[in-house]
């Protein structure tokens, strides 16, 4: 505590010194700025008669310290040296600033007002922005994500800055999927200075940034650019629209990934990911919860579950999509070139196939941000999951080991796809009307 105290009058005292030798170097420099801050107007070298001066500096009541300093050479490179200053900073009235007990709470309560002068001219990134997840976190009270500022200094932006490898804004917060983006396909054709491969707002885009499993992993961004893709599967992978429904491209391309059953609690009726249900103890609290013990949820609670939030009475119905899809946001980028890329049927057609011994469920957090629980991985062949699950069943034990005998047969004899897809269905089916029965539903 002394020790705080301490440290804020070091700082306080340091930040007079050097707002006393701004003030000294205001008759110096409304002469002649030296350098290209000299192209600026004099309304602008007359703030940077003060703001020019290195280590200006603002102690803030929490400790923090606002830098004041804006190097003038680099304003005047920037593309914002056209509007000059007072276009930003309207508000201050040089007759009456510096202002000597003007308080700023924090760094961040700082830079969420002054960024909203962004929008006066940029209103479309505004607007997409707004729509983002990270404004939804930034509504939230997260104290990291991203504002206009914390992507473009206001003070120093240039034209394609943010467009580069080296310079894009995005790795700066999410620096472990930067290295393994940088060692994909992608990547490395972009570091060979490829730029129609695609960087990270290719695909997530730069200001409407939405939670990509949400967006069923992106297969359209991907398609959009692979637009021969389709084709090039179907020759080799039977059902390749379903493959691409419910396994995610980075399950076959990022073939050193763990893979994993993601199963995602669904709002059948508005067709979104549902939110966390409020109320329901499996979800609600993370430590000693079914949904945390080493094996996870298990089929009767999942079963009973979903019974209690589809009981009688309730408008939105919940449903469970089944996805193959990578363990990790990491791993999901972590792309190999094609002849690298799974291609053998039995890594998962199989029994015990690895990838379905790992089974998650997620409901929407913050910002619809997925939170994982884990599920016993019997969910997936239980017959108390086969109304839940419905619509992903080449998984499970039994249905595996079933599904290898039709797909070995097939491919002895050369069944055509259309034809095994239609006696799966059919016995899926009976097997599942069945079961309807059973549990008198529907
Ligand atoms: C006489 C020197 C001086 C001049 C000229 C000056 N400033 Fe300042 N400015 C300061 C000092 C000192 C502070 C810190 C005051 C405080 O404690 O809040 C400051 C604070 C600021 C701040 C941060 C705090 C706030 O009030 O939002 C901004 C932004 C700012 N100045 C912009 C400008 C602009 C734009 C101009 C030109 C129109 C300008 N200043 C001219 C000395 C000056
Ligand atoms: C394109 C709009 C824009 C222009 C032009 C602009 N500023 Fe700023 N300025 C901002 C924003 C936004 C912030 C808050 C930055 C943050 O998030 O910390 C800011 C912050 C500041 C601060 C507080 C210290 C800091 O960096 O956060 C000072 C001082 C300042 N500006 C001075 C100037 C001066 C002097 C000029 C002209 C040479 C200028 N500004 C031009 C938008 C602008
Ligand atoms: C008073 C109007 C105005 C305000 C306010 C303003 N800008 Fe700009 N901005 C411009 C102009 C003018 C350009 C240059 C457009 C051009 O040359 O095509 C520009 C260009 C840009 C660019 C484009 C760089 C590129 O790669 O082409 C970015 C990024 C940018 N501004 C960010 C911001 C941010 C962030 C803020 C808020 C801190 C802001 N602007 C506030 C007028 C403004
Ligand atoms: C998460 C980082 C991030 C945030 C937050 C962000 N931008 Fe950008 N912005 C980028 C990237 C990356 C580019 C370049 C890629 C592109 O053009 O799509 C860009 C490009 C721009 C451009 C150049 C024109 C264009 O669209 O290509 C403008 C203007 C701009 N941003 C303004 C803003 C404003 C205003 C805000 C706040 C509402 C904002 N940005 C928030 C990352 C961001
Ligand atoms: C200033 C920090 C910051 C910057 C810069 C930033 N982000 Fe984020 N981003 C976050 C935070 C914080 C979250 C919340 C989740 C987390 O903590 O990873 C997030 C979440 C995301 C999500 C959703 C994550 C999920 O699990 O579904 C995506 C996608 C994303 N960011 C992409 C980008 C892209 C693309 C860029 C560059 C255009 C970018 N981010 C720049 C801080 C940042
Ligand atoms: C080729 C398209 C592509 C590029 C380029 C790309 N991403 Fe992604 N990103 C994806 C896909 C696909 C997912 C995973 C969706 C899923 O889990 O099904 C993803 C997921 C994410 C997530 C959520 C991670 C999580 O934990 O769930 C973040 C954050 C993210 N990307 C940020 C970035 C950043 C930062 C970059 C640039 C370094 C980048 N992405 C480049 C396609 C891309
Ligand atoms: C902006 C366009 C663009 C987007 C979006 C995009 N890619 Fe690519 N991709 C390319 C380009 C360009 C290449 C290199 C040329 C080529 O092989 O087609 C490439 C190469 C590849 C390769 C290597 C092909 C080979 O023959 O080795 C794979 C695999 C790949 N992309 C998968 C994906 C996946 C998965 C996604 C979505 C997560 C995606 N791409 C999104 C443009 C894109
Ligand atoms: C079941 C595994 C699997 C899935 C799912 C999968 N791929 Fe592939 N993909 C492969 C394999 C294996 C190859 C190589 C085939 C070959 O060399 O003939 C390949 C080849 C490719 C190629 C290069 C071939 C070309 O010329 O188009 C691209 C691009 C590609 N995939 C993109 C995608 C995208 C985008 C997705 C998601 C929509 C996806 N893949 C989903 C396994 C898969
Ligand atoms: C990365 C894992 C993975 C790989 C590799 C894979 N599949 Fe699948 N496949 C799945 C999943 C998951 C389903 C479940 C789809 C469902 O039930 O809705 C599926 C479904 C199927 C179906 C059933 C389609 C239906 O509508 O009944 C057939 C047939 C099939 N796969 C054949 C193959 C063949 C042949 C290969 C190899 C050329 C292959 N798969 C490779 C994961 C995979």
């Amino acid at each position: 505590m002394a020790q705080r105290r301490l440290d804020s009058t070091r700082k306080r005292k340091s930040f007079s010194i050097s707002a006393l030798g701004g003030i000294a170097a205001v008759v110096v420099l409304a002469v002649t700025a030296p350098g290209l801050a000299g192209s600026l107007s004099s309304a602008d070298q007359q703030c940077l008669a003060c703001h020019g001066t290195a280590g200006l500096e603002k102690p803030l009541p929490n400790g923090e310290t606002l830098s004041l300093h804006i190097d003038g050479d680099t304003f005047a490179k920037s593309v914002h040296s056209v509007i000059g200053c007072a276009s930003c900073h309207s508000d201050i009235d040089l007759n009456k600033h510096p202002t000597p007990n003007n308080s700023i709470a924090s760094k961040r309560s700082f830079s969420i007002v002054r960024a909203k002068v962004c929008s006066a001219c940029h209103s479309e990134e505004h607007k997409q922005w707004s729509h983002s997840v990270h404004a939804a976190l930034v509504r939230d009270g997260n104290p990291v994500a991203p504002l206009c500022t914390s992507c473009h200094s206001p003070h120093a932006v240039i034209k394609g800055v943010a467009e580069a490898m080296d310079t894009v804004p995005c790795k700066t917060c999410h620096g472990a999927i930067f290295t393994a983006y940088a060692g994909s396909v992608h990547g490395a054709l972009r570091s060979a200075g490829v730029t129609h491969a695609p960087l990270c707002f290719s695909c997530h885009g730069a200001h409407d940034v939405t939670v990509p499993t949400a967006n069923r992993g992106m297969k359209d961004v991907c398609l959009g650019c692979h637009t021969d893709a389709v084709a090039a599967h179907q020759k080799w992978l039977p059902n390749t629209l379903l493959h691409f429904d419910v396994v995610s491209c980075p399950a076959c391309h990022a073939p050193k990934a763990q893979r994993t059953v993601d199963l995602v609690l669904y709002n059948s009726t508005t067709h979104k990911d549902a939110a966390r249900p409020v109320g329901v103890p499996e979800f609600e609290n993370t430590a000693g919860s079914g949904a945390t013990s080493p094996s996870g949820l298990d089929p009767v609670t999942l079963f009973n579950l979903l019974r209690a939030l589809n009981r009688p009475g309730i408008a939105n119905k919940t449903s469970i999509k089944g996805r193959l899809d990578v363990r990790t946001g990491v791993e999901a980028h972590e792309l190999a070139p094609s002849n690298k890329a799974i291609s053998d049927c039995s890594t998962c057609h199989r029994a015990g196939a690895q990838a379905f011994q790992s089974v998650t469920i997620s409901v929407a957090g913050p910002g619809g941000i997925p939170i994982h629980y884990g599920v016993d991985k019997d969910v997936l062949s239980s017959v108390f999951s086969i109304n839940s699950i419905g619509g992903f069943y080449a998984i499970g034990g039994t249905r595996i080991t079933f599904l290898d005998v039709l797909l070995i047969l097939g491919l002895l004899v050369g069944f055509g796809g259309p034809l095994l897809h239609l006696i799966l269905r059919w016995t899926y089916r009976r097997h599942q009307s069945g079961s309807d029965h059973e549990q008198g539903k529907r």
